[in-house]
């Protein structure tokens, strides 16, 4: 009886525990450790016709960790073309297979993959435009039926065609890199009056470049809140004035963007980003072009988001439940100076628990090189196995 009892106890502590770290996973606009990676181009492909093996996968297969919070879609490349209906273009994913009378591509095939994404707490957005997008409006009028049409086959509309069948799209993320201004705030006006009257939480970002004013989407920028803006930099947080000064939003999230092909050092992007955030309020994370890349290269994305984590969400300091009394370290084996790690990878030393950022060997956690996060003190005494098990697990989900 009283083992009964207390195997209950245990089973209402983990649900409850698991309830709290899938909160914890799921992206929140409102913390400072957000990973936005793009899906879509297959970056790494285009550059890499002969490994296969690392060319883009399905949107879901980035979904499997918790490294990534939001993916946007890239790209909606043109907005007029065959039939008065856009075209996408997701590279080696989807292609061709047009609905009738348009340049559309079916890709509802998707929608399986993006709802996976989107259960496990992570926000799947569409990107319009592109490096080579063709997507300018000949007025305001044009730019508001448009933001109806991407409504209706993409976010909470209805529409007989719909590219990603019904998954639901948490929102649109503006990467304009040509064509003029014109519109784009009459766009972004009118999607949100849709926004405004739905249930579900939707997202509008932008992808501006570090040079201030930022070009084609200045005006769009300064006339209409968004949620967040995906800036084109690495060492230079010029998107803060924007934020405090010029835009409507005020709270608007600042992510700090970069290449996750291996150009920028990990770590150095790191103790960028931590920097960043230490002094700006605006700060929401990093974001990464894209996910091939991040995943050819090491996990680059993983090893970002180690690098970032805060409280809440398996980073440093009491982030642990205090329902297990501290960090539980009992299968989790001692670092080794001749053992090859990968990022994610977790060992004890000298009685803390530390997480690999990303790949090193013969690195000593807590050396100046910096490969290794603490997770904090280890605690090694007896816990009823199964709550161990269950939180094991739930960490091993996460990484
Ligand atoms: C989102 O993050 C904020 C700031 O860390 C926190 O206060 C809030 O509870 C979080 N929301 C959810 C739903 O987890
Ligand atoms: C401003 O940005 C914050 C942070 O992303 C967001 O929560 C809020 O909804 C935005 N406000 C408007 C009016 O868009």
């Amino acid at each position: 009886m009283k083992l009964f009892s207390t195997f209950r106890g245990l089973l209402a502590s983990c649900s409850l525990l698991a309830l709290g770290i899938t909160q914890a996973l799921a992206f929140n606009n409102s913390r400072q450790d957000n990973v936005a990676v793009y899906w879509g181009q297959d970056s790494y492909g285009a550059t890499h016709p002969n490994d296969p093996a690392h060319w883009q996968k399905v949107i879901s297969e980035y979904c499997q960790d918790d490294a990534i919070d939001a993916l946007p879609i890239a790209f909606l490349n043109v907005f007029f073309s065959t039939g008065g209906m856009p075209e996408i273009n997701l590279a080696n994913t989807c292609s061709g297979n047009f609905f009738p009378g348009t340049s559309l591509s079916n890709c509802q095939f998707l929608a399986p993959n993006i709802k996976t994404c989107q259960a496990k707490g992570k926000i799947v957005t569409l990107s319009l435009g592109g490096a080579s997008g063709s997507t300018t409006f000949t007025d305001d009028s044009q730019a508001q039926k448009f933001a109806d049409t991407i409504w209706n086959l993409f976010l909470g509309g209805t529409s007989s065609i719909r590219p990603f069948g019904d998954a639901i799209l948490d929102g649109v993320d503006l990467d304009i890199e040509s064509g003029s201004s014109t519109g784009l705030a009459a766009f972004v006006t009118r999607l949100r009056t849709h926004i405004s009257g739905a249930a579900k939480m939707y997202y509008v970002t932008a992808a501006p470049q570090c040079v201030y004013p930022y070009a084609r989407l200045q005006s769009a920028l300064d006339a209409v809140a968004f949620d967040a803006i995906y800036v084109q930099f690495y060492n230079n947080y010029c998107g803060d004035t924007w934020a405090k000064t010029k835009s409507p939003n005020k709270s608007v999230k600042v992510y700090i963007g970069a290449l996750a092909d291996g150009s920028i050092n990990a770590k150095t992007l790191i103790d960028i980003a931590v920097e960043t955030r230490s002094k700006y309020s605006s700060f929401g994370g990093v974001m990464l072009w894209d996910a091939s890349e991040a995943v050819a290269n090491n996990r680059y994305d993983l090893a970002i988001k180690n690098g970032i984590r805060q409280k809440g969400r398996g980073g440093p300091a009491g982030s642990m439940p205090a329902s297990l009394g501290g960090i539980q370290c009992a299968h989790v084996p001692s670092w080794k100076p001749d053992v090859a790690y990968r990022g994610g990878d977790k060992v004890i030393y000298k009685g803390h628990l530390w997480i690999a950022r990303w790949w090193s060997q013969a690195s000593v956690p807590g050396g100046i090189v910096g490969d290794w996060l603490d997770l904090g003190p280890c605690v090694r005494a007896a816990v009823p196995e199964i709550e161990f098990q269950r939180y094991y697990e739930v960490q091993e989900d996460m990484h």
